[in-house]
């Protein structure tokens, strides 16, 4: 497995609609290996191909709280199935906004369809934290930041404060686990 460099906002490559993938072959789940690895390092709990520069449906999500206890999901081409009429509202971070977060309303439950890492398609329920998470991470999918479910004002000084930031060559470093 390989560590990959993460893309920080604002990128064009962060704005793209991410093609869907034939299928999981070797060279998609070496992808969805790299993309763990690189997520629990960062840390993070959630990664989305594009993230690392690969234009491709692919994410992974692990909201375990303990090291010992991982629980990764590795989705290919997901398609939420079913949302949930009540809404949640969470703060969220990304690891491609270092040290921004905020309050997004989502469908506080979810079910998901998707291709794992054997290529075989399953759907799985999800609510609190991972249903947040799963659905921030198809967002990036569709060239969506977590920024951009805010209001233009906050998003553009979230965007101004990292371009002064990667100028400046000093990103922050993210600290908290909730960043995806
Ligand atoms: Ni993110």
């Amino acid at each position: 497995m390989a560590v990959l460099p993460i893309i920080i906002a604002p990128d064009p490559r962060l704005k793209q609609v991410c093609v869907p993938i034939d299928r999981v072959n070797d060279e998609i789940r070496r992808l969805m290996d790299d993309m763990l690895e690189t997520m629990y390092l960062a840390p993070g709990v959630g990664l989305a191909a594009p993230q690392v520069g690969i234009l491709k449906r692919v994410i992974v999500v692990d909201v375990s709280k303990d090291e010992g206890e991982r629980q990764p999901h590795l989705m290919a081409n997901p398609e939420l199935v079913w949302v949930a009429d009540e809404d949640a509202n969470a703060e969220e971070g990304c690891l491609s906004l270092p040290d921004h977060f905020g309050d997004v309303v989502r469908p506080a439950s979810i079910r998901v369809r998707y291709l794992d890492h054997e290529n075989e398609i399953r759907e799985s329920a999800a609510e609190g934290l991972l249903a947040t998470c799963i659905q921030h991470e198809m967002d990036h999918l569709e060239g969506i930041l977590f920024v951009d479910h805010m209001s233009a004002l906050k998003r553009n000084m979230i965007l101004r404060k990292l371009i002064k930031a990667k100028k400046a060559g000093d990103l922050p470093v993210v600290e908290s686990a909730a960043v995806s």
